[in-house]
């Protein structure tokens, strides 16, 4: 990939050809996971630029004209960014046009500090972010210009947040040959990278044999994994931590009209005490965790991983499916779950091309005896 900004720009940080790159990443990921894994690691590949449906600028002012920036491969330096490759094309093509359009208009402009992009099928989403209140008359410059861009814009500044249209976020994505819906929320969590995305959950659609019983799942976020999952269990208890990713997890349901999946709003821990019977919670009233028969326990937790509780407790399932962010906190918890579970398939996805990142996925089956 080509940018103009590789050598001081502190969002890519992985030199070489994309050839280059992939062999450096899964030479890297198989040798530190060998201890727990000797078989064939699977490798699956990012587009090599446009691979970002969410991306986040800085703005600068200076004199009557801002910029985008971002952070410098220099600590607390910033660059200013004229391109950036690695955004989908409709956030290319929208990031100059957009630029000039803030600049032209005072109101908008006017303290500024920083844009946000997520784009999806439906279309683009712009988040403006703003150190200043925001009166009542900025609805009409935002309504205007989003109806100039054909897109829909949020301005948010401390505790306030103006829409230009009703938020109406949606993606679609191919698994294994189906098209799956999702509703997305603009302020929790998403794949930023959507091809590998459909790459990892059709890995594990395929790799979970069908006719497996229940599944239970920790961090499910607005069900990108569950929905599509659903169909090779007979029920699906899922759960999250943010309200409004179980939220949209229930619309994603309706949509894709999807019967056998119960979405709780539970942390990991408060699962794991209404598990124990050492709480009782209200959204678990119309459930009865012991009538359920699960095969299988899928965790995709934040980069920190799985805390000690977790890692006792996923360790009574037979076969755990780990989705993971940092192959750091990944190696941790095997050496952990591998006591009790042995990994029979691991995957690398590329989801963060042309920086150290990767995202992992990793199958274990409960050791005989
Ligand atoms: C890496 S994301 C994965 C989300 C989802 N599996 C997906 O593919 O979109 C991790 C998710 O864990 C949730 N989370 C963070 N801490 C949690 C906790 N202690 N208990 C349950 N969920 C948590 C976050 O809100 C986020 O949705």
């Amino acid at each position: 990939m080509q940018c103009c900004h590789f050598k001081e720009c502190g969002s890519c940080t992985l030199e070489g050809s994309y050839e280059e790159q992939k062999a450096f990443k899964l030479n890297a990921i198989s040798s530190k996971f060998s201890e727990f894994y000797d078989k064939e690691f699977e490798f699956f590949a990012s587009n090599e630029k446009n691979y970002r449906i969410r991306a986040e600028f800085g703005i600068w002012h200076e004199a009557d004209k801002i910029y985008y920036t971002m952070h410098s491969k220099n600590k607390g330096e910033r660059i200013f960014v004229r391109e950036c490759p690695k955004v989908c094309e409709q956030i290319v093509s929208l990031m100059s046009i957009l630029l000039n359009e803030l600049e032209s208009d005072a109101k908008l402009k006017h303290r500024l500090f920083g844009v946000e992009f997520i784009s999806c099928s439906s279309g683009v989403l712009v988040t403006l972010l703003y150190h200043k209140k925001l009166e009542a008359t900025f609805l009409e410059h935002i309504v205007n210009l989003a109806n100039k861009l054909d897109i829909t814009i949020i301005a948010r500044s401390r505790g306030q947040k103006i829409l230009s249209h009703e938020l109406n976020l949606i993606d679609e994505l191919k698994i294994d040959g189906r098209i799956y819906k999702f509703h997305l929320s603009e302020n929790a969590f998403i794949q930023p990278n959507k091809a590998v995305n459909e790459k990892m959950i059709t890995w594990a659609k395929i790799n979970l044999a069908k006719g497996g019983k229940d599944l239970l799942e920790l961090y499910c976020g607005h069900g990108n994994f569950t929905i599509p999952l659903s169909e090779n269990f007979k029920n699906v208890l899922a759960t999250e931590i943010s309200k409004s990713s179980i939220f949209y997890a229930l619309k994603n349901c309706d949509i894709n009209d999807t019967k056998n999946i119960k979405f709780l709003r539970l942390s990991a821990n408060e699962l794991i005490s209404a598990f124990k019977n050492e709480r009782e919670f209200n959204r678990l009233k119309d459930i009865n965790l012991h009538e359920y028969d699960f095969s299988h326990i899928l965790v995709d937790p934040p980069r920190a991983g799985l805390e000690p509780s977790v890692i006792n407790f996923i360790k009574n399932y037979e076969n755990i499916i780990y989705i993971s962010c940092n192959p750091d906190s990944l190696y941790e918890n095997l050496i952990q779950i591998s006591q009790t579970h042995e990994v029979v398939k691991f995957a690398v996805f590329d989801q963060f091309a042309h920086t150290h990142h990767v995202e992992c996925g990793v199958l274990l089956r409960k050791k005989n005896g």
